[in-house]
């Protein structure tokens, strides 16, 4: 029977506190319901929240401001428990709409993740999914199994949530036809079966007549299972984080003053208690636990779940980021992975590009390449693929910049679950479950060498850089890297000028104009300009490089310094109007494809080392603006090298 002590929406915290006081004993489900209004999502949720009371009902922001206050007063255990779960969905960074709504009755408590199920509906659900117990899949009894449903069982079981409830609805629409819901049934369990979802209970309802939703119908006399709330309120509550090993990714030191420094985090799974020696991830290193703090109060134990600080007995390096576990059973630490990603952005995931990667408390950046394959959910069939679009979910190669702890997302959905953020924007552009890790960097090691960079550079009287001309296909980049190479030879410097027509005449032959060909071409001669900067020279670049994202990573990969951004700033009117090569008539006639700055965009560099308003400078003035600006950088002395040549040749 629902609860007699229901508390509303306007519940103040202390309302909420004493509630969920009374209600301690009682185990907790979250569960997450899929399915499209046109399914009859919202009648179903509203019956089960109308029927079993209600209790709260809000949006994370109010849950977050009174447990704040809540928290002050040292909160119910119990309490946190609810809290925490939401605020590390949030501290994962997803800005979503998934209403978290709360009910309970005399057996359970529930907090069913409501998501919306139009268009966004992956970002949504791995959102609500990331700690679900169980998931209710809608199906309208008229339709049967349909692309949606696949969809959406898919993501439930890479989720890996353990139990599905196929809610059939709508059969007052269907007269209650045991026929009707017996072949939604087979044909339902015939997909969860290919998809290993074992779980699975189907139940005949309809949430607008009330049948099966609350209690058993005697509309359906042919179905003897249980309805769907008695159903939520009995299915087993496996806690398995609790049996796992210790686990707490950091989430700030604190250090107040001089005497305490304490590492704050929610344990991920196991118990750990006063005394029990710790490692630190990825560093290695081992202490033991002095203190833990709940709030402020000294405890001898925690669990998984809670919120804790814990202090160390030696004073060793943690940061946040990192991962403290039990001694004798840590995580594993790698830094290439094979994952799932599900991509939740309109701007499609390029193999090759870098993103950020948060993981746990740990931010890398990592960069998707290969990808392996993508999934058509309906066959199940791998399909080939450069670029993972919105909704699609691909498996690939992961590479991160440094080692981070980690688990399979089976084994843990904390240590193996991450998001993926776009490096401009700071938006969360994908989520992805790992794997494993992959061993191939693990075998290649880092060979130092003698004659270094340094060495290189001071036997030619030159700092090595890179000078990276980007600008649209005819802005004069070619002309003016070639006359700024000129100068510098003259003058005895070692360079190399890189020309993407040419580079794209042998390592680069394979590559077309597809945004994803582009990520690769960039990626490949910015690898090859660092290994010329490594042997001392100065090396130029000339691509249109369209993409801030590409020449943000060839930054990236030299020293502070050594990247000078040349921008090339022709406007478009201008290099159509020159067209040398006669490429823009082509492009305007429709007979090439992709063409930068027609039907493919550039974007402009906002703050380059060096602007050149080719209106303005014709080439040669252009050339010695860049050369002015070496000479200021340091990059050049004053001396000359071995040339005996002036500037001005
Ligand atoms: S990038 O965008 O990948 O950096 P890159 O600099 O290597 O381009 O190559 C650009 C040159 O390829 C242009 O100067 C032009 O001569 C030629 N080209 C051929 N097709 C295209 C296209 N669709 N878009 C731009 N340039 C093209």
């Amino acid at each position: 029977m629902p609860s007699s002590t229901p508390i509303s929406a306007t519940s103040t915290p202390g309302d909420i506190e004493e509630y969920l006081a009374a209600h301690a004993h009682k185990g907790l489900l979250r569960f997450i319901t899929c399915g499209s209004v046109d399914d009859g999502k919202s009648s179903l949720i509203g019956r089960l929240l109308h029927e079993s009371k209600m209790i709260f009902e809000d949006q994370l922001e109010t849950l977050e401001d009174d447990s704040k206050r809540v928290g002050t007063r040292g909160g119910e255990l119990d309490y946190a428990l609810v809290v925490d779960g939401l605020a590390a969905e949030r501290e994962q960074g997803i800005t979503i709409d998934v209403a978290y709504r709360f009910f309970s009755t005399d057996k359970r408590k529930f907090i069913v993740a409501d998501t919306p199920g139009h268009e966004q509906y992956t970002r949504n659900m791995v959102t609500g999914a990331s700690t679900a117990d169980l998931a209710v899949i809608l199906i309208d009894a008229r339709k049967g199994v349909l692309t949606q449903t696949r969809r959406h069982s898919y993501l439930v079981a890479l989720l890996g949530i353990r139990h599905v409830v196929v809610a059939v609805n709508k059969m007052d629409l269907v007269d209650y036809s045991q026929e009707a819901f017996a072949a939604i049934e087979a044909a339902y369990r015939e997909f969860a079966r290919q998809i290993n979802l074992e779980s699975i209970t189907c139940i005949p309802v309809s949430a607008v007549a009330g049948d099966n939703v609350v209690a058993r119908s005697t509309r359906t006399p042919w179905y003897s299972g249980p309805a769907l709330l008695e159903h939520l309120e009995t299915v087993p509550l496996a806690d398995e984080s609790a049996g796992a090993p210790f686990r707490m990714p950091v989430q700030w030191v604190n250090r107040p003053n001089a005497e305490f420094r304490g590492f704050a985090g929610m344990i991920a799974s196991g118990s750990i208690r006063r005394g029990d020696a710790v490692r630190v991830l990825p560093s290695g290193r081992r202490s033991a636990v002095s203190r833990i703090l709940v709030g402020d109060v000294d405890v001898e134990q925690a669990v998984a779940a809670q919120s804790v600080t814990l202090t160390l007995a030696d004073e060793i390096d943690v940061s946040r980021g990192d991962v403290l576990s039990a001694a004798d059973a840590p995580p594993a630490v790698a830094n290439q992975f094979e994952a799932t990603i599900v991509w939740m952005h309109d701007e499609p995931l390029l193999q090759g590009r870098a993103y950020l990667l948060k993981i746990g408390t740990k931010t890398v950046t990592a960069t998707v390449a290969p990808i392996k394959y993508r999934v058509n959910v309906n066959t199940l069939e791998h399909l080939a693929a450069k670029k993972l679009e919105l909704n699609d979910i691909g498996v690939c190669g992961i590479e991160l910049s440094g080692a981070v702890a980690f688990e399979p997302y089976k084994d843990s959905r904390v240590l193996g679950g991450f998001i993926l953020i776009d490096r401009l924007t700071n938006n969360t552009v994908g989520a992805g479950l790992l794997h494993f890790a992959l061993r191939r960097s693990q075998n290649v090691h880092w060979q130092a060498l003698d004659v270094n960079k340094t060495a290189r550079a001071q036997l030619s009287h030159q700092k090595p850089c890179i000078l990276w001309f980007t600008g649209l296909s005819g802005a004069g980049k070619s002309t003016i890297a070639n006359l700024v190479e000129k100068r510098l030879f003259a003058d005895g410097r070692h360079t190399y000028l890189l020309d993407g027509d040419n580079v794209r005449h042998g390592l680069n032959k394979d590559l077309g104009f597809t945004d994803e060909d582009r990520v690769e071409n960039i990626r490949r001669v910015a690898e090859v300009a660092r290994l010329m900067v490594d042997a001392g020279l100065i090396v130029l670049v000339s691509f249109i490089s369209p993409f801030r994202s590409e020449r943000r990573m060839a930054r990236g990969l030299v020293q502070e310094g050594e990247f000078f951004e040349v921008f090339v700033d022709t406007s478009l009117q201008a290099a159509e109007a020159r067209d040398v090569k006669g490429l823009y008539k082509k492009a305007r006639r429709g007979e090439l494809k992709n063409f930068t700055g027609i039907d493919s965009p550039y974007e402009a560099p906002e703050t380059p080392e060096i602007r050149l308003d080719t209106a303005l400078l014709e080439p040669e003035a252009a050339a010695s603006q860049v050369i002015d600006h070496l000479r200021r950088a340091g990059i050049i002395d004053g001396l000359a090298g071995r040339g005996d040549s002036s500037w001005d040749i």
